[in-house]
């Protein structure tokens, strides 16, 4: 996995441009998401070194699973939001920041209307409305390996992507005092861990895949049936749809073999990734599971704060 980390004065020039580019006028991430993105990208580019310039402009090309850059700018952070939703234009630098790079790394920031209210900028935060969920606002519960949103359409290039599962997944840290991982691992290596059975029991056709619940609405596009969990794409490469609280097996056969790949899983050991308050992480959610443990929040107004945006 690509890893870099800005040095102490890049990230001060970067963070200090795009405060003065963003200071005299109201920025907000939805309704200005442009504008952020091409000053976040114009500056970044100036300054970033070449090395990462090049890793993020291959990396939807490279067949790498994620992308960490560490020691971006950061900004003066209001409390965290931990009912869901803050002041966007007051993060207005690392919007343009978090936006930046999604331009670099040539993808499409998107919302969509079924999570979110609608917003581009998902707050990760221990919602106290959330407890006892597996959701990105959840805590207490642990979040077992998953895909996000799986219960929708694998997508492609040239497609309105609000459609399909989200191809790639954004973050960007404001803070982790709790040190809670987001854990990642590679299709391929669950896929290590399968005897040839299950790997067919897999990409059989006999799942039906359900909406996760931070869905908003109960009624919105809500499954796929007879549904493979691991399937190939048009270059061969494995991908997955997986959701351990909302995948069900079509036959008693379809249901032990999820039984089995809940075993298999409980063997994956992936990477632990406790992202520092300026980290960056971007990960393709057609290959790679993700996970995050129960956790203990920190007192509300300091408690963990990731900043995700969907991309494609
Ligand atoms: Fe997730």
């Amino acid at each position: 996995m690509p890893h870099f980390r800005l040095d102490d004065g890049t990230r001060d020039v970067v963070g200090k441009e795009i405060a003065e580019r963003t200071a005299s006028s109201v920025l907000d991430s939805d309704d200005n998401e442009a504008i952020l993105a091409n000053i976040g990208a114009h500056v970044l580019r100036n300054h970033l070194p070449g090395q990462i310039l090049a890793a993020l402009e291959s990396f939807p090309v490279t067949g790498h699973h994620a992308l960490v850059l560490n020691n971006l700018p950061r900004q003066e952070f209001p409390a965290t939001p931990v009912h869901g939703y803050g002041d966007e234009p007051a993060l207005a630098v690392v919007n343009s920041v978090h936006l930046g790079l999604i331009q670099l790394l040539g993808m499409t920031p998107y919302a969509v209307d079924y999570e979110n209210r609608g917003r581009l900028m998902r707050n990760v935060v221990p919602n106290p409305a959330a407890a006892g969920t597996t959701s990105s606002w959840g805590a207490d519960s642990e979040f077992f390996w998953h895909t996000d949103n799986p219960h929708l359409p694998f997508g492609e290039a040239g497609l309105d992507p609000r459609g399909y599962v989200p191809r790639y997944l954004t973050f960007y840290a404001v803070r982790n005092d709790e040190r809670v991982p987001t854990e990642i691992a590679a299709v391929e290596e669950l896929i290590e861990l399968l005897d040839a059975a299950l790997l067919a029991g897999l990409e059989r056709p006999h799942f039906v895949v359900g909406s996760p619940d931070s869905n908003d609405f109960a009624d919105s596009p809500q499954l796929i049936e007879h549904s493979p969990i691991l399937e190939r794409d048009g270059i061969s490469r494995h991908r997955a749809r997986y959701d351990s609280g909302t995948t069900r097996g079509e036959s008693p056969e379809a249901e032990e073999t999820l039984h089995r790949l809940t075993e298999a899983l409980d063997r994956v050991r992936g990477s632990e990734l406790v992202l520092e308050p300026a980290d960056f992480l971007v990960f393709d959610n057609y290959r790679v599971l993700h996970r995050r443990r129960a956790f203990t929040p920190g007192p509300a107004p300091t408690a963990r704060w990731l900043r995700r945006c969907y991309a494609s």
